[in-house]
């Protein structure tokens, strides 16, 4: 009896363990099942701001590369085919999600300050702004983070040596490429300061004028210097020859940089800002950047606010107004400045918020309290940064933001490196108060110290609901945030990729008091209204930005791009056969 006793046990135990066995198998071959469900992505696609940086990413992924190595083929042709946009002598942000693991990284290549920089290096004896230094020249520059960034990504997450997903822009520094219109533009905007660099003088002007259309601009020094990235990756950038080269050309010509800046430089990856807006689930650039708070305080004011049509209008101007004064009084660089960003991108503090604005009236940014002082321009040119959206057939993705700053960055290319320095240090607050390039203003948490970081706009996103992904983004200074914005509200209502990038723009960034429109972004009406409320509103001629998106649709098991009509981008998509 006892005997029996003992079996029955043993066996009811054994029949347990079998049977816990049984459904620990059965659940991982679930949870094998729905990632891979969740993964399968109908294709591949690319949207850039140049066809050519478009091409190279589709031949990465075609020949086995995935999302990151093609977004290190994308970020280096850009840097060959606009240089007056982005570049390996520049930094920038790029959002990726790892598929396998399911995480979402911000990889933070953002420019640093020399550690020679100081707090006034921009103002005269009377602590006045002197002008165009923190713009032209050497002085402007920031130690630049593109190159490391792109050998990080490399390594830690993707398939091909930095040789393949290099090659294309090697090949296009090397042989060159004709220009497009948008470089004779900018080169014409930049003349001066292109023409004040012996170097710019020689190898992106034509006998020192503007060349003509269709020009075939080479850098040969450029692509040796991509080469030896290639085969030595972060040293043959940050040591050796080439940071020699760098350090020796920016201290003859006046500038603070030292080898040390360069072989100190790091690249950081930190977690991405993520709201909720209306079941999208976004995800957005965190500090340096302002673009994931002032994102996520605007949606949850308006979700507060919930503006009926006939407000709408004026609700998101004031939603703007409000994020963007938290932008100038408390964004900087969070690893050398407190900032309270869980508190500031909470539900709770948006409700504070709306609770000062009035839904009649537009709110005189002056009158608000601990107003940041100083006046601030409209001015900006829009044609500078870039962007580009990758997603791989196994659903890896990448949106990144990229930038020299101004166009053609500071105008000045180091000697034997053929690498145009940025002109990143203008996105510090060099005199609290005072406008930067952008008209944007800021204090203390984004002034001026040595390794820090200047706060940024660059907004690369991904919005998310349970059948719809989308990954975006836009070059465009200060305006990026609302561009990214105007997106979020075109991705609400369903629009597709095209008409997302067409959709039209408005903006406003608290200083100065002004609504910033395109041509056909408010109707007459609303424009009638805005202004009896107060509001000031400019037209803004020849649109602004140049987005870039790819949504893919998992219901509908499709996958679109799209390139801002704005630009000359394309977007290419390749379904699985
Ligand atoms: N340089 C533009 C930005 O980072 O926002």
């Amino acid at each position: 009896m006892l005997l029996e006793n003992i079996l029955q046990q043993k066996n009811s135990k054994c029949f347990v363990f079998i049977y816990v066995i049984f459904f620990l198998v059965l659940s991982v071959c679930a949870n094998a099942g729905n990632k891979s469900k969740k993964h399968k992505v109908p294709g591949y696609a690319v949207a850039s701001a140049h066809p050519l940086a478009t091409a190279a990413g589709i031949k990465v992924l075609a020949s086995g590369g995935n999302a990151f190595d093609a977004a290190v083929a994308v970020s280096s042709v850009l840097a060959v085919v606009e240089p007056y946009s982005s570049g390996m002598g520049g930094g920038g942000l790029w959002l990726l999600y790892h598929a396998k693991s399911g995480k979402t990284i911000m990889v933070d290549g953002r420019e640093k300050a020399p550690a020679q920089a100081t707090r006034n290096m921009y103002l005269d004896k009377q602590g006045q702004l002197i002008k165009g230094l923190s713009i032209n020249g050497v002085l402007s520059a920031g130690i630049p983070g593109q190159v490391a960034a792109l050998v990080h990504i490399a390594k830690k997450y993707g398939k091909l040596p930095l040789s393949k997903s290099m090659q294309a822009s090697i090949r296009l520094a090397e042989n060159g490429f004709r220009i497009d219109p948008i470089y004779i533009r900018l080169a014409n905007f930049r003349l001066k300061s292109l023409q004040n660099s012996t170097e710019s003088k020689k190898i992106l002007l034509d006998n020192g004028k503007v060349p003509a259309p269709g020009y075939l601009l080479r850098q040969r020094q450029l692509a040796n210097t991509l080469r030896l990235i290639s085969r030595q990756g972060h040293k043959g950038f940050y040591q050796g020859s080439v940071a020699r080269k760098l350090v020796d050309a920016v201290r003859s010509a006046g500038g603070i940089w030292t080898l040390e800046d360069l072989k100190n430089y790091k690249i950081v990856e930190r977690q991405p800002i993520v709201f909720q807006y209306r079941g999208i689930k976004v995800t957005s650039a965190s500090l340096p950047s302002s673009g994931g708070i002032v994102l996520a305080e605007i949606f949850n004011m308006l979700e507060i606010l919930s503006p009926a049509k006939q407000k709408k209008a004026h609700l998101i101007i004031e939603a703007m107004r409000f994020a963007y004064r938290d932008r100038a009084r408390y964004l900087g660089d969070a690893d050398f400045v407190k900032v309270a960003v869980k508190k500031l991108i909470s539900k709770q503090y948006a409700k504070s918020l709306t609770q000062k604005i009035n839904p009649s009236r537009a709110t005189p940014s002056s009158s608000l309290t601990n107003s940041v002082s100083g006046s601030a321009t409209t001015k900006q040119e829009s044609r500078h940064t870039t962007h580009f959206s990758i997603i791989d057939n196994t659903g890896n993705r990448v949106a990144a933001t990229l930038t020299i700053n101004y166009p053609f960055g500071s105008g000045f290319i180091a000697k034997g490196t053929g690498i145009l320095l940025n002109d990143e240090m203008d996105d510090f607050s060099s005199k609290p108060g005072s406008p930067n390039a952008y008209g944007l203003v800021g204090a203390e948490a984004n002034a001026i110290a040595a390794n820090k970081r200047p706060l940024s706009s660059m907004s690369p996103t991904f919005l998310e609901t349970a059948d719809r992904i989308a990954v975006l983004g836009t070059p465009g200074g200060s305006r990026i945030i609302t561009m990214v914005m105007n997106a979020i509200f075109g991705f609400e209502q369903n629009l597709d990729a095209k008409q997302i990038v067409a959709k039209k723009r408005y903006h406003h960034q608290y200083l100065p008091d002004v609504v910033q429109y395109e041509t056909g972004a408010l109707t007459v009406q609303e424009i009638d209204s805005l202004q009896k409320k107060g509001h000031k509103l400019k037209q803004i001629q020849g649109g602004y930005g140049n987005m870039q998106i790819i949504i893919w649709d998992k219901q509908k098991k499709t996958i679109e791009a799209a390139s801002d009509p704005r630009g000359i981008g394309a977007a290419k998509v390749s379904v699985n056969q």
